[in-house]
Order: structure tokens, then sequence, then C-alpha cells
């Protein structure tokens, strides 16, 4: 089978990811942080250590401001809904992926203003500066859109963040390990980040990081294992944000992840995912009816590249692939609406998406080249 789904999860993850959470199941499985036993301080040991490495790879100096969540998606609701009131504006992008977009309109009396995204530059500061008002609590991007792979200047976001004093959240679910990330230096207040996509970490892993300027309301409340005696949360971090047992073997799969990437070099793997989307983009510049959206190729392009082919409903596409050829890729709008309203694909069915990862190999990029021209001969 072709795995070309990274956008979606990675897949296959590094041998030591699967080696640590089968040991953290059987060897470190007590509840980490509730009792004094050895296997629950061992398990304490896995959740830390998961921290410790988190913080690391994204320059963070006080690992306790990295927070523990399920996914992206439950690190970008307790940004939004833990910082955000009624009376707020907010500043985000046409890229934006769901996990933002349905928080923030499920916020009562929050207005927002999107940054529209020029399908190959990304967004343009120039349009976020003009969008601020008085009232602008928070700007919330999209580093690397899930359906076509452009990146957004986050530098220069985060630097007019920083001048405006107004907090900036990062949406990194396509970003964390194929991108340098260093939250001080980008000027990052809250940033969302998925363990099984660039972290090669199992599913059910993510975090947010929560700096100093960003207090936010806990979305859940419950045990931490601390301060039992007190009915109200508990102000330090992070047990603040983080109630209820951890997935102690998923984070251990995710510290192996996240090692796998620093020890290979996130330059490495992003130069690798280049080389893969570019040899994708040039061979399907070569077969007929085929639309690609997105970047044109580049030194730092992302592994995510959006087609569509004449003939055929990009669902349709995938299907055969799947079906005909064992070729994962995956099709329609990828939770991210505006950025298909973007590329004129929302009404049609949306795009088909390839996404590389880091073990993709350039005879996988050729056969699904061999079997996207194979649909187009056959039109
Ligand atoms: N957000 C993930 C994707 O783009 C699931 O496929």
């Amino acid at each position: 089978m072709i795995y070309l789904d990274n956008a979606a999860t990675s897949w296959p993850k590094p041998e030591t990811v699967y080696t640590a959470a089968d040991m953290a199941l059987r060897t470190q499985s007590g509840n980490p942080g509730r009792s004094g036993h050895k296997l629950s301080l061992a398990a304490g040991r896995v959740v830390e250590d998961a921290r410790l490495w988190t913080a690391r790879l994204f320059g963070v100096t006080a690992p306790e401001r990295i927070v523990f969540t399920a996914n992206a998606t439950e690190a970008l609701n307790l940004a939004l809904h833990g910082f955000l009131s009624s009376g707020a504006h907010v500043i985000a992008d046409s890229l934006a992926h769901n996990s933002v977009a349905r928080p923030l309109a499920a916020l009562t009396g929050v207005a927002v203003s999107l940054a529209p995204a020029d399908p190959k530059r990304g967004v343009d500061p120039g349009c976020v500066a003009a969008l601020w008002r008085p009232n602008t609590a928070l700007v919330v991007m999209t580093h690397i859109s899930n359906v076509t792979g452009v990146e957004n200047p986050v530098h220069e976001i985060g630097a007019l963040c920083r001048a405006r004093e107004t907090v900036f959240l990062l949406d990194a679910a396509q970003s964390a390990g194929v991108a340098p990330i260093d939250v001080e230096a980008m000027n990052i207040d809250l940033m969302a980040f998925p363990g099984h996509k660039g972290l090669l970490g199992p599913q059910g892993t993510g975090g947010l990081y929560v700096g100093p300027a960003a207090p936010l309301r806990p979305l859940k409340q419950g045990g931490t294992g601390g301060f039992s005696e007190s009915l109200s949360q508990p102000a330090q971090l992070p047990d603040r944000y983080e109630s209820g047992t951890a997935n102690t073997a998923g984070l251990a799969g995710l510290t192996a992840g996240i090692r796998y990437v620093m020890e290979t070099g996130i330059e490495r793997i992003r130069a690798r995912e280049a080389e893969m989307a570019n040899r994708f983009l040039s061979g399907m510049a070569d077969i007929p009816g085929v639309t690609l959206y997105g970047p044109p190729p580049g030194p730092t392009r992302a592994g995510v590249v959006s087609f569509t082919l004449a003939g055929y409903a990009a669902q349709d596409v995938a299907f055969i692939l799947d079906n005909s050829f064992d070729i994962a890729v995956r099709a329609g709008l990828h939770c991210a609406p505006g950025a298909h309203a973007s590329l004129g694909t929302l009404r049609t069915g949306g795009t088909v998406r390839v996404s590389a990862g880091c073990f993709t190999t350039a005879a996988e990029i050729d056969r699904c080249l061999e079997a996207v021209a194979a649909l187009a001969a056959a039109v």
C-alpha cells in the first residue's frame, strides 16, 4: 500500500514509537501523578518526559506551559473558549480549519474578521493589519494549509501582534515537526499542535502551548492528583488544564516521535517533503486534465498538494486510487471550507489531496503519478 495521507495522520511511525507505546502499556501503566507506587511514578515520568521534549522542540523555556490534549482540535477549543469573551474581536484567516472556524462561530458575542489567503502566497500581513480594531483580542492563524500546503507569513504576523499587544494563536496542525517553530522568537502566545501528524506520535495526542500573556479559563474541571481539598481548579500549570487520566502510552510514543524528528532534523524532514511534493507537482503538470492548486515547487514547499482531474469527481479519484491502485489519499473539503472557497472548489466537491510524509519515497510518488495518468487517459 502507498500511503499519501500524512496531512490527516502520519503513517508509518518510526519503529521507536511503536516500541515506546508498547513498553508504556506493559511496564509504565500506573495512573500518572495520582498514586505513590512505582507503576504510577513510572507513568508520571513518561508524561513529564513528553512535556520536556515538546518544550525543547518548540523553544519553550517553561515546560509546564505545554498542556497535553487529545488532539489539536481540543487544544484550539481550549485556547478559543478559554481566552475569548463576549465583546471581543478576532482576526482569523480564510484557510482556517473547522477546528478554528466552528469554535469561533459557537462563541456568542465574538466578532470575527477573516483575512483572505492567496492560494499561492497565503495571507498578506498588510491585510491582517488593516483588520485590527480597538477591541481585537486575538489573532489566530493557520501556519500551513491542510488543503494546499501554502504557508502563512507567521513571523511577520507574530511581530504585528507583539507591536499591538494582541494575543497570537498559531494553528500548527500541519507544521509541527515539519517547519521550525520557536514560540518565543515568533511571538506566539498560544500554539495548538497535534501529536499524530508531523510529530509522528500516536493518535489521541496533542497539546497547547499556553504563554504568560494568555491566561485561559479551563475547558474541563476534575481531578488533577493534587489540591484535592479545593473545589476550584488549581491555578498551577499544567494541572489547571489537564484534569483526568493522561494518555500515557500515547505520550510515550509522542516522545519517541519528537526525538526522531529532532535527531533527523526539521530542516532535513522539510527538504525531504519538499522534494516529494516538487516531484509530484512536476509530474502532474504533464498530465492532461489536471488542475493543481496552491504554491509552485520550491525548496520549502510543504508536502500537501491538492488537485482536480477533468472528467472525475474528487471523491471518485480517491476511491479509484484506493481500490484499483492501493494508494491512500483524501478527497473532499478537508474540513476547511474557506480554503476551498478561495480555490473555487467549495461547490464542486473539493479536491484530491496527496500529502507526503517523512517516509514517502520517490518511487511511491511515481506510482501515484502513473495512476493519475492512467485515470486521465481513460476519460
Ligand atoms: N485535519 C486533518 C486533515 O486535514 C484530519 O485531514
